[in-house]
């Protein structure tokens, strides 16, 4: 039947979302599905079932398409949809709670305190320790962070980060290196090793710029490899994803992996790292979509 690729929506990473839908919408109309693009920004969900969609592949970005929100909308339909459900996608959406949940599962994260007006931003500065991530919990694409580099900054950076959501995390930096993970169908792909020209893989770094360093495979030694791709799946059934993710995560210099966040509808863009992970195990880009497509559930 008739596909709708949701793409767009009103989250802070729209344009990402377009980038993303335009791709796996050309995909799957090179692969013979009749597929459509599906804009929720423009129109009711409802008009899915009016314009006799039969399914919904959902590349949309951020909340109120990756959140869990849309997923239960879509769910009281009975419209079958890519992905993780509600329950998962919401709980990723949150970068807090997934660390807390991750926390009480024995699962390797970073160091970290959430951050309110009534932080004591220099003790927490003190413990973590110089550089450190200041994060919106629900934002993605790294908008509203801030690398905290010089002490007594930590208060500007939240109040950067609040604009953005009320929850706020500062993160201790772990030097060894950003690395994610794909997961398609209960299948962890390979690793692969984000080098940026830029202080950290920022919005810029991670869709317009040419010059970040992908490395696939990554170059980990294959025990330590082996044992990413084991906890990036284990990550991911702790927070009861399905369908496909991307794991980001981090290396220490003494092989530590350190997980930093699941993001449920990764990015599709030319840029992006599902895609490339796909490719190293000989799954192309069109060959991707369809089986996303496939895992299609309500
Ligand atoms: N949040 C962006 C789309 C990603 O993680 O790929
Ligand atoms: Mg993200």
């Amino acid at each position: 039947g008739k596909v709708a690729v949701l793409m767009g929506g009103t989250s802070s990473e729209r344009e990402v979302s377009l980038m993303s839908g335009a791709g796996v919408l050309g995909a799957l109309q090179a692969k013979g599905v009749d597929a459509h693009a599906f804009d929720p920004a423009e129109k009711p969900l409802t008009a899915l079932k009016d314009e006799g969609f039969a399914c919904v592949f959902n590349i949309l970005h951020g909340p109120f398409g990756e959140d869990g929100t849309l997923q239960g909308a879509l769910e009281t339909m009975g419209m079958p949809y890519t992905g993780c459900g509600v329950m998962a996608s919401a709980i990723c959406m949150d970068k807090w709670r997934t660390k807390l949940l991750w926390k009480g599962a024995g699962l390797p994260i970073p160091d970290f305190e959430l951050l309110t007006d009534d932080s004591d931003f220099a003790a927490i500065e003190a413990r973590l320790g110089l550089p450190i991530f200041v994060k919106p919990a629900t934002e993605g694409s790294s908008i509203g962070v801030t690398k905290v580099k010089q002490p007594g900054q930590l208060k500007a950076a939240y109040e950067e980060a609040r604009q953005f959501d009320p929850i706020v995390i500062a993160e201790r930096f772990i030097g060894g290196g950003e690395y994610t993970c794909a997961i398609i169908d209960g299948k962890a792909y390979p690793t692969i090793k984000i080098e940026p020209a830029t202080e950290y893989y920022d919005y810029d770094a991670k869709y317009f710029r040419d010059d970040t360093v992908y490395r696939c495979p990554s170059g980990l030694a294959p025990e330590i490899e082996q044992r990413a791709r084991e906890l990036c799946l284990a990550a991911f059934r702790v927070l009861g994803c399905s369908g496909w993710s991307r794991v980001d995560f981090l290396m220490d210099e003494q092989d530590g992996i350190y997980l930093l966040e699941v993001n449920t509808n990764p990015g599709m863009t030319s840029h992006s790292l599902v895609p490339m992970a796909a490719r190293a195990e000989g799954l192309s880009y069109e060959d991707l979509c369809l089986q996303v497509l496939a895992a299609a559930h309500v």
